[in-house]
């Protein structure tokens, strides 16, 4: 069955993804057809957010069943395994997805499991749009009324099976009519929250204002913020959270003034696996990425880079972590337990 969001549109026999690194300026989509396609697109930020990345993996691997065809098994897709596992480490979402399907295939074989890993793959793209919707409905709790939020980075609908985390909750709040503003964060060096969430919020009317990342410190002191709400690449057992880079520091500011700092992600952003952060691998980037703006050059051409794609936001620091089964206020080894505890009964 056919089926889409803004940016993933699966054919049954065909993948297309829209280009995110050409938004906003045009609108191109590309055709992927096997899992060598998809990792590549997902290693060159043609998808890009944790969530999209899992639902891209699990298509990419359904594709390349249909391909193997007769000879589809568990056993002959290991190699596509493997090339989607290596495409970016951050996100756990990819490596739940992978596991999901990994789950599913079972015994399965030739047509039969091709077809199954197609349904699989369908699930997740559908769960995670009715999740998101969820966490959207519970995150509105945690805003005042008029709230004037910050994020990071995009988290909308590009970067999920549709609604957003952050942005989820942000679209939610704006349909209660309990948002008043937003500011998003540039995100250098990727620009998602120039290019791509200004771009979301626009299309759906919601206000937005657009800052250099360097600026939140001073709308904080000046009062203009009242809560920043994140997404998150993968959640520890403790509540440490890896999310694009910048997002520590932010979550600094927001306790310097005295903001609260919210995490939205659905449960597949969890690792229940790793016991805290400092385990999580931080994917490092081309330093292209930042001597160069828009493949124009802002730095000497040999200048030494640093390009860690993300950070890692102690749990301390965290006021709530929403998820579409609810809200883990001031998440620690605690709080995350039961959590989990929760969920699993
Ligand atoms: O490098 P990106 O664009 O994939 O990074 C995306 C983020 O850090 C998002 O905040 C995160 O994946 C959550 S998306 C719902």
């Amino acid at each position: 069955m056919a089926l889409a969001s803004l940016a993933i549109r699966w054919h049954d026999t065909a993948l297309d993804l829209l280009d995110q690194r050409a938004l906003p300026a045009d609108t191109t989509w590309l055709r992927i057809t096997n899992a060598r396609d998809a990792a590549h697109a997902i290693r060159e930020m043609v998808v890009r957010g944790a969530p999209a990345i899992g639902i891209t993996a699990g298509y990419g691997l359904a594709l390349e069943a249909q391909r193997l065809g007769d000879q589809a098994s568990l056993a002959a897709l290991a190699p596509a395994f493997e090339v989607l596992a290596a495409s970016r480490p951050t996100a756990v979402n990819l490596f739940w997805a992978l596991d999901r399907l990994r789950q599913a295939a079972g015994d399965l074989s030739g047509a039969a499991l091709a077809r199954h890993l197609s349904e699989q793959a369908e699930r997740l793209h559908r769960d995670d749009l009715a999740a998101n919707r969820r966490l959207g409905e519970a995150g509105l709790a945690l805003l005042p009324e008029g709230a004037r939020v910050y994020t990071h980075c995009n988290t909308g609908a590009l970067a999920t099976g549709g609604h957003g985390t952050a942005l989820g909750i942000i679209r939610s709040a704006w349909e209660a009519g309990r948002l008043r503003s937003v500011y998003a964060g540039e995100t250098r060096p990727w620009q998602q929250g120039a290019r791509l969430t200004s771009w979301e919020l626009m299309q759906d009317g919601i206000p937005v204002t657009l800052v250099v990342d360097s600026c939140a410190a001073m709308l904080m002191a000046q009062g203009e913020v009242d809560v920043v709400i994140v997404g998150a690449d993968r959640i520890a057992a403790n509540g440490d959270t890896a999310n694009k880079i910048g997002t520590y520091s932010l979550a600094v500011l927001a306790r310097h003034h005295g903001i609260p700092f919210i995490v939205a992600a659905p449960d597949s952003t969890l690792d229940a696996a790793m016991q805290d952060g400092s385990g999580i691998v931080i994917e490092q980037r081309p330093a292209e990425e930042v001597r160069q703006v828009a493949g124009q050059p802002c730095a000497p051409a040999d200048c030494p880079v640093h390009n860690p794609a993300f950070d890692v936001t102690p749990a301390a620091l965290i006021s709530a972590i929403v998820t579409e089964n609810g809200v883990i206020p001031s998440p620690d080894p605690t709080a995350m337990a039961a959590y989990f505890a929760r969920s699993a009964s």
